[in-house]
């Protein structure tokens, strides 16, 4: 930390204890914000393998090259410390354990996967029910901000959307994980843009496909049509087609976290803070409004690894698909198109070369992806079954954060994997 960061947060300790200086404290912090702009990004950003031995989990930190030379991160939880005793040879236990590999959504990171803690976080589930579990970290994320020879800081590192998260990332990620392991083939599951990367890769290399024994889709995003996010529109509108502002607004990094963040998400969303609303809300806004499902108490951790980086890109491709109602490639605009696919309009992903069996959770008052869109997908896949959520106000953060997430989502999984587990024995 440097001595003007200690500075500051000693100024912002004094102040937030006298009730008078709101208004001062909230102009400290917006300067506090731009003032971080300028600070390095630290390795403190990166809790994932801290937050998973701090409860006393085994974590490995593993690194994977994709073949356009991005640097990724991915974490591993071996074994379980509930498990140490029972079976007592993590050696022998580690070669025969099954595999599931966890892929996160759109600015976000590993850490969706831990944050709830040991009791019911989907992560530590796994590795409690003696599974070898890996989590993933999409290129540009706090975690995958690196590159061999592109530099963060250039328009260069930022040039990808989640066409190339699925068929470079997602691809690499995978085989490596199968390599580590030694195994043929793994459990799936992803939320959100985690799952679109799914779409992308199984429709475009269809023989992942062999790679993925049970699959598991929290709020997948493919076809756009009635998604119903309020600034969807108004995006669509101006950055849904290829125009002079998408190019001029493409290829640039979007909202990464800062080291000041963990300081002002402490002071903001804590249990005690008079502004906690402003945490709640944003997921509210994005996710669905009105989730009685939420935890609370989480809202310091989510704010402190959110939003964890991405590139414009990727939303703007997202806007694409909200415009178009199709399912397709990136929209460079005829010229570039014609470059790139060989024909005018982007060609569509093929999702009928989605031949493994994909398990759809979906709710009602998800602002991302909508009950028609994914039912209308699901008329599309080869195998598949879904998952209505049983609770009207379910948004797209409570499929990772609510406090019943356990009951109504991770059990629910693990089950069905075990039993996948139990018939191939
Ligand atoms: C587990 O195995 C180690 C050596 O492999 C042994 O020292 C230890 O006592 C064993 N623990 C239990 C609970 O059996
Ligand atoms: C972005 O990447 C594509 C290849 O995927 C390349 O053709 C294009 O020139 C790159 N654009 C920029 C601005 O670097
Ligand atoms: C990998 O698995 C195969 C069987 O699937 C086995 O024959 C081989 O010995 C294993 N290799 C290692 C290094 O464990
Ligand atoms: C969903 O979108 C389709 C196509 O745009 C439209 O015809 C349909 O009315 C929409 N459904 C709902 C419930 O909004
Ligand atoms: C809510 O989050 C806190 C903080 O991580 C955790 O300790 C608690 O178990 C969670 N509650 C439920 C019901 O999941």
């Amino acid at each position: 930390m440097s001595p003007t960061h200690n500075r500051l947060q000693r100024l912002l300790a004094k102040y937030s204890n006298n009730t008078q200086n709101v208004s001062l404290l909230t102009f400290l912090t917006v300067l506090l914000v731009l003032f971080d702009m300028q600070f390095k990004r630290a390795e403190a950003l990166k809790v994932t393998a801290k937050m998973i031995s701090n409860h006393n989990y085994p974590v490995e930190e593993h690194t994977v090259h994709t073949p356009d030379d991005y640097i990724l991160t991915v974490y591993r939880i071996p074994d379980s410390p509930k498990l140490r005793g029972a079976a007592n040879s993590t050696a022998i236990a580690r070669t025969s354990k099954p595999v599931v590999f966890l892929q996160h959504g759109i600015l976000c990171a590993s850490d969706d996967w831990i944050l709830n803690g040991p009791d019911t976080s989907l992560a530590y589930m796994f590795a409690d029910s003696g599974y070898d579990v890996w989590l993933g970290n999409a290129r540009g994320n706090t975690y995958s901000r690196q590159h061999k020879h592109k530099h963060p800081d250039s328009s260069d590192f930022w040039n990808f959307s989640w066409h190339e998260i699925g068929v470079y990332d997602l691809a690499s990620m995978l085989d490596y994980v199968l390599v580590e392991t030694n195994d043929t083939a793994l459990h799936f599951v992803a939320h959100s843009q985690g799952t679109t990367t799914f779409f992308v890769l199984m429709s475009t290399l269809p023989w992942y496909n062999e790679k993925v024994k049970t699959v598991h889709l929290l709020a997948p995003i493919a076809f756009m049509r009635n998604h119903s996010f309020m600034l969807s529109k108004l995006g669509g509108l101006f950055l849904g087609y290829p125009s002079f502002l998408s190019w001029v607004l493409g290829g640039m990094e979007l909202l990464p976290i800062t080291s000041m963040q963990k300081l002002l998400c402490e002071y903001v969303c804590s249990a005690e803070s008079r502004f906690r609303f402003l945490c709640s809300g944003i997921l509210d806004f994005l996710g669905g409004w009105g989730t009685r499902h939420l935890n609370h108490t989480l809202l310091p951790h989510v704010c402190e690894t959110h939003p964890a980086g991405a590139s414009t890109t990727q939303i703007i491709h997202y806007l694409q698909l909200y415009t178009s109602g199709d399912f397709r490639q990136y929209d460079h605009g005829i010229e570039l198109n014609k470059k790139y696919y060989q024909q005018e309009t982007p060609p569509s992903y093929n999702v009928h070369e989605i031949s493994s069996c994909v398990n759809m959770y979906y709710s009602n008052n998800d602002y991302m992806s909508a009950v028609e869109d994914v039912e209308y997908l699901a008329t599309l896949l080869p195998c598949v079954e879904l998952y209505r959520i049983p609770y009207d106000d379910w948004n797209h953060y409570d499929f990772l954060w609510s406090i019943n997430v356990k009951e109504v989502i991770n059990d629910r999984i693990i089950d069905k994997i075990a039993r996948h587990e139990l018939q191939s024995l």
